[in-house]
């Protein structure tokens, strides 16, 4: 037996068996490589799903955390936590934000925006200012709130009754945004690229028209950044390249480039909502996530990560249509940077599986979209690789 499928023996008996796991058995990771318990390596195009947007290990991430891991791991938000103010002024400094929650992943994150809307709304408009609406194949978590926020029967299937209040309307749909909103709406929460849902760009112009009414009829708006932000699109947020701001983002993921952490970035007169009692989370913020969030974020501010996002995201893109126009049963390739989606006309499952034998991590989402988001530090080389393995095995279909 290899120490792999002693892993894997040693899980059956002990792990819940809520995800449906590939055989592999992470050891290391460094860049956009991995290798498993007995050294096999291979590359890593999946990253955690846009968490390791620096790589496996990235050098700064990991002094970062050495440092702080010596000096304060952990301490009460009934204290003022420095990582944490110099975390927030940084993401406060690039986006649209005044003031910034942290909590520890996206689901949360969602929950305090869901929260923050609801309470805002009562406060200023009455009691019934409570619904939300959101968009059909949308993900916002897994947490009973965020599974009613998130357009897609399969995440809620078995967990009725679901939270009262949200609405699901086609993403990218304005007329039917506008159709759904009534006078118990309060906010509209929508992700600027879907990701679970399969890569779904919206729309030109459909994110200012979604402001436009937003502001028209008194409702605020929620961007959940958690899979597009912190870099993967090649701008540090999503948001950016729709010419508007929300009144809310939300982040997680690859904020602290590994670690777990969560936050919701909002505007000043949002934000005032939460008082003294409102909310709260024990390890949000937390000394040693937020020393390693600090440093991925300046990473990627300095280092030009944004830029090779957006140069490499181009290659990548360019590379995948040509093979397109090979294999016909390759409907399209759509992405923004590094969040690219490869639509195909048969389902993606057992793509996914033969790549992983030839050492090449990717996944498939809503059925037939391969969906590729390496770190953001890829090279063309690792592209070229990447490609060449891929054209081999959609040769075989
Ligand atoms: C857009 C979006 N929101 C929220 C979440 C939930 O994040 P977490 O798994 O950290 O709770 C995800 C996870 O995939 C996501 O892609």
């Amino acid at each position: 037996m290899t120490q792999s499928q002693e892993w894997i023996t040693r899980a059956d008996k002990v792990i819940f068996k809520n995800y449906g796991r590939y055989p592999i058995v992470p050891a290391k990771g460094q860049g956009c490589r991995l290798w498993d318990a007995d050294g096999t390596a291979y590359l890593d195009f999946l990253a955690g799903v846009a968490v390791n947007n620096l790589g496996h290990c990235h050098p700064r991430v990991v002094a970062a955390l050495q440092e702080q891991a010596a000096q304060l791991i952990h301490c009460s938000n009934f204290y003022h936590i420095p990582k944490q103010i110099e975390l927030a002024e940084l993401l406060c400094e690039n986006s649209f934000g005044d003031r910034v929650f942290f909590c520890n992943s996206g689901a949360e994150a969602n929950e305090a925006a869901i929260k923050l809307v609801r309470k805002f709304s009562r406060d200023s408009y009455g009691e019934d200012h409570f619904e939300i609406i959101t968009a059909l194949a949308s993900f916002h978590g897994r947490t009973i709130g965020t599974i009613s926020a998130t357009g897609q029967d399969k995440v809620r299937a078995g967990f009725n009754p679901i939270v009262p209040g949200f609405k699901y309307v086609p993403f990218g749909d304005i007329a039917a945004l506008k159709n759904a909103i009534s006078p118990n709406t309060c906010a509209v929460m929508l992700e600027p690229v879907q990701g679970e849902g399969g890569i779904n760009i919206p729309p030109a112009g459909y994110f200012q028209e979604v402001r436009k009414v937003c502001d028209e009829r008194n409702l605020l708006l929620i961007l959940d950044e958690v899979q597009s932000g912190c870099g993967r699109t090649g701008k540090l947020f999503a948001y950016e390249y729709e010419g508007m701001s929300p009144d809310i983002m939300t982040l997680a993921k690859a904020l602290a480039g590994g670690p777990p952490i969560g936050a919701m970035v909002a505007t000043d007169r949002v934000a005032e909502t939460f008082v003294p009692g409102s909310h709260g989370s024990t390890f949000g913020g937390n000394p040693l996530m937020c020393a390693a969030a600090v440093a991925t974020i300046r990473t990627l501010l300095e280092e030009g990560v944004l830029e090779n996002c957006c140069r490499m995201g181009e290659y990548l893109c360019s590379r995948l249509e040509a093979l397109r126009e090979k294999y016909p049963f390759i409907r399209g390739i759509r992405g923004r940077g590094l969040f690219i989606g490869m639509e195909l006309d048969i389902p993606g499952g057992e793509i996914v599986n033969q790549a992983m034998g030839k050492g090449l991590l990717i996944n498939c989402t809503a059925g037939k979209v391969l969906r590729f988001v390496p770190p953001l530090i890829v090279t063309r080389e690792e592209i070229d690789e990447a490609i060449d393995i891929l054209d081999l095995i959609l040769k075989e279909q």
